[in-house]
């Protein structure tokens, strides 16, 4: 657990330092839970954006993109069920005044005993070394089976009491598993309450009620109700998908770990509309499709886990998570969420307009069942950042830091840097820069020793490191170093372009994921 909070701790410091991350509006204390991203911070930003779209719209002829206002009529909240039903329940220890989300205590607790379980299972597979059987022991080791059956206890009673939105339930749980506040120490806790996530404002001059707009709290609602509209304009056919990026915004009471929680965030979403009682069949078809885009990046695949919904949102008829090995440990990266025709036929109530196909096939009209994918762009960012972060100790004694970010996300894919600062290096540095930058964002420097530079690169994730020195002038090949491997090759200039699109270009990440 201690090295897990110092990774995170030297992970914020390396995104500050190298400008990934900053917090936000910093020379006024900051503001909790809101982060600015700097300007290696926006580079990879916008390349994991690209790496959705492309992959989620240019590689599925039936998918289109959007972008849709925040704002929205207030309406769509009361029908998407945001106003009544989009809330936390939170919970305060008397002693250290912190306030708690209820459920999340519970997880937390859950987790432990997971690790508990994973702590057995490691004991066993060094006791019986080469025999061990990992399946026959998860099932019969009596203290796996212990805590095992403590895990399924609680979630059921967790279940149990979070769909009868029973807050006294909840709170009898968290008293009968002892739990204490991680800052008192302290089981002096209050009754649990439900709070709304959503932040709201006024429009325009007048106050009240009538007034009352939200910033949205998710992207997918902007899609629901322009669904007609790019149907009919776009000539779409069932099955067919709406896809968004864009900014959401929640009151979250317990904003901690950095970008993973966050009070304004990026979401990308993808609405797939189907036809009714063929969700299943596309659930499992994104579930599928989406661990292999986040396995695609090669971040390793022991990263990722799924995870159940145990309390389903009030919109879903199935929903998991796909779940990342944070520094804080398993977390939420993306949800896929069966939302049924729920929304769709929420708005056609509120709205009185008719939301529906008319499908040819089967000759009649009806409201589409959705299958929504939802990720996170901070929490991708997280990740990325997370799993690159090394630092590595060398042959000399020395140790690096270096960012192993997929080639493709990079903020630069090659640095190009002159041995030194006369004789005409420069310049002809500056030549290879202009043979490259239309097609990739590289980076000049010619400050401090060539040693200095390769780590300043190694800790930004440039995967490239290309040196200009006197035989470059003579021969036109330069030296060529690898982020991972450290190894140098020396190349000619024509062979420059095919060396970085190899590794660094969408079609070498991309080509994997068509259909
Ligand atoms: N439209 C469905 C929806 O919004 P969600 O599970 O509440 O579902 C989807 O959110 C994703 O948005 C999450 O998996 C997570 O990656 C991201 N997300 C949610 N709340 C967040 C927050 N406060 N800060 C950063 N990312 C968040």
């Amino acid at each position: 657990m201690e090295a897990q909070k110092d990774r995170l701790k030297d992970l914020i410091s390396h995104a500050k330092e190298y400008g990934f991350v900053f917090p936000s509006s910093e020379i006024y204390d900051g503001l909790a839970a809101t982060y600015d991203y700097g300007q290696m911070g926006a580079e990879l930003k916008n390349n994991i954006k690209l790496y959705w779209w492309k992959s989620m719209v240019q590689l599925h002829e039936n998918i289109v993109g959007l972008d849709s206002a925040i704002f929205m009529h207030p309406t769509t909240w009361k029908a998407s069920g945001h106003v009544d039903a989009f809330n936390d329940p939170l919970i305060d220890n008397k002693d250290s005044k912190k306030r708690y989300r209820a459920d999340v205590l519970l997880e937390d607790h859950i987790e432990k005993l997971r690790q508990k379980i994973e702590k057995e299972v490691e004991k066993g597979r060094k006791r019986f070394g080469e025999s061990f059987d990992e399946v026959q022991f998860r099932v019969t080791n009596p203290n796996v089976l212990r805590n095992q059956e403590k895990i399924e206890n609680i979630e059921k009673r967790m279940k149990n009491a979070l769909e009868k939105n029973d807050l006294e339930g909840v709170r009898q749980l968290i008293i009968d598993l002892e739990i204490v506040c991680p800052i008192s120490g302290s089981k002096n806790w209050t009754e649990v309450r439900q709070f709304n996530l959503m932040f709201s404002t006024e429009l325009g001059s007048v106050a009240g009620d009538a007034s009352t707009v939200y910033l949205r709290p998710e992207t997918a609602q902007g899609i629901f109700v322009n669904f007609l509209n790019v149907q009919k304009s776009g000539r779409m056919k069932i099955p067919f998908g709406i896809a968004q990026i864009g900014k959401a915004f929640r009151n979250e009471i317990v904003a901690r770990q950095f970008i993973f929680r966050m009070r304004e965030f990026e979401q990308m979403e993808m609405q797939f509309f189907v036809r009714p009682g063929e969700e299943m069949k596309w659930y499992e078809f994104w579930k599928n499709l989406r661990t292999k885009w986040h396995k695609n990046l090669g971040l390793g695949d022991e990263l990722y886990r799924f995870h159940d919904h145990l309390k389903l949102a009030h919109y879903a008829n199935a929903a998991c998570d796909i779940e990342f090995n944070f520094p804080m440990g398993f977390k939420e990266l993306e949800g896929i969420h069966s939302r049924t025709d729920f929304d769709l036929k929420q708005h056609e109530q509120h709205s009185g307009r008719k939301l529906q196909f008319f499908d040819p096939e089967l000759n009649q009209s009806y409201v589409p069942f959705v299958v929504e994918t939802s990720v996170g762009l901070d929490r991708m960012f997280l990740a990325v950042l997370s799993a690159a972060y090394q630092e590595e100790q060398l042959e000399d004694n020395t140790t690096r830091v270096v960012l192993k970010i997929p080639p493709v996300l990079a903020p630069y894919k090659a640095a190009i840097l002159p041995l030194v600062k006369k004789d005409g290096l420069p310049e002809k540095a500056k030549e290879i820069i202009s043979s490259l930058q239309l097609e990739y964002n590289v980076q000049y420097d010619e400050k401090d020793s060539i040693g200095k530079r390769y780590r300043r690169q190694d800790a930004i994730g440039t995967p490239f490191s290309i040196t200009v020195d006197h035989q470059t002038l003579e021969d036109n090949t330069v030296t060529i170093r690898d982020r991972d491997t450290m190894d140098q090759e020396r190349i000619t200039l024509d062979q420059l372009q095919n060396v970085i699109y190899q590794k660094a270009s969408w079609t070498s990440v991309l080509g994997a994921l068509v259909q």
